[in-house]
């Protein structure tokens, strides 16, 4: 099943960091009547149909799905790393009752096609930290991570067993100038580029040396189209595909932002979000995605630096 012109198409947690950009790229592919853009309230757009639905009630996904007459669904609903920490409760009923209510009400409603994100949060101890393989050890030390490999697995798992086409790839920490990141441990890179855009200096969570893998939002944007219309025959893996475009620590990113800011401080302070860090690997082998679906990011760090600072710079400060 390849996401065709027509069918509905199901956004759920489109307001988060990349519903508010994905959203926007699916009304222009495939026309605002055929995106109804949903979140736990309803999102504040003018260009889709819009609804509040909350994913971990099952008979309002059942109902939602069924009456909406949905093709395919979005599920980008769900706790990150850091905030998943705190309430890691919240993140098991979101992450996975969502996650399970999504499929079932899928797979009686006769939705053809289901993407979700996954995480390099699936990766823990034992993974190595280097180039890592799409199949390798996954034993995540975070709930995040926990659930999101459950995503993985309950994905394989439903595409097998029932006619429903689950697709996911593990994104690295997204890059964004829209919408706020919603609690990840990869939110610092851009807390510190909003700093600098605005003047400030920045105190990091992170250590300075902390290297991770990384990719910014158009080529996010891009690569999950590209995933959402490849032939399903090509595909060889379904929910685990590695993406990234780069990689880099708070302290290489400082020196990025400096080159454009000389002016620009970071001080380092790292918390909890440090011990997240340190079980994630710092890069990671993206081949299948490229073979199986044509991945092939287009910025790189030097370029998202630039046009992250054009984007957040006050027009007040632009020279
Ligand atoms: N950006 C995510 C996080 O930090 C990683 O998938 O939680």
């Amino acid at each position: 099943m390849v996401l065709e012109m027509g069918g509905k198409i199901l956004v759920t947690g489109s307001s988060g960091q990349i519903g508010s950009e994905l959203t926007g790229a699916l009304i222009s592919r495939f026309g605002s009547s055929n995106v109804i853009a949903t979140d736990i309230q309803s999102p504040v757009r003018n260009d889709c149909r819009t609804a509040s639905l909350d994913v971990t009630d099952r008979d309002a996904v059942f109902s939602f799905i069924k009456k909406e007459k949905v093709s395919t669904v979005i599920h980008l609903a769900a706790i990150l790393s850091a905030r998943g920490e705190k309430e890691p409760a919240l993140a098991f009923n979101v992450n996975v009752n969502g996650m399970r209510n999504i499929l079932d009400a899928s797979v009686s409603a006769d939705v053809g096609l289901l993407f979700f994100p996954s995480t390099i949060g699936v990766f823990g101890a034992g993974t190595p930290r280097e180039n890592v393989p799409v199949e390798t050890i996954t034993r995540p030390s975070t709930m995040y991570g926990i659930t999101k490999l459950l995503c993985e697995q309950l994905g394989e798992y439903y595409s097998a067993k029932y006619e429903l086409d689950v697709r996911g790839m593990r994104l690295p920490g997204i890059v964004s100038y829209r919408a706020p990141p919603g609690g990840g441990t990869t939110d610092y890179s851009i807390e510190m580029l909003r700093a600098a855009a605005e003047g400030r200096g920045y105190s990091c969570f992170l250590k300075e040396d902390c290297r991770l893998p990384m990719m910014y939002m158009p080529d996010a944007i891009d690569s999950i189209m590209k995933m959402l219309e490849a032939p399903e025959d090509r595909l060889k893996h379904r929910t685990c595909f590695n993406v990234m475009a780069f990689s880099f620590s708070p302290s290489e990113l400082e020196q990025e932002i400096r080159r454009l800011r000389p002016e620009f401080r970071v001080t380092y302070t790292p918390d909890e979000r440090q011990l997240i860090a340190d079980t994630w690997p710092r890069s990671l082998d993206t081949s299948a995605a490229a073979e199986e679906w044509g991945f092939a990011p287009s910025y790189t760090l030097t370029a998202m630096v630039d046009d992250m600072l054009k984007h957040l710079t006050p027009v007040s400060r632009r020279q």
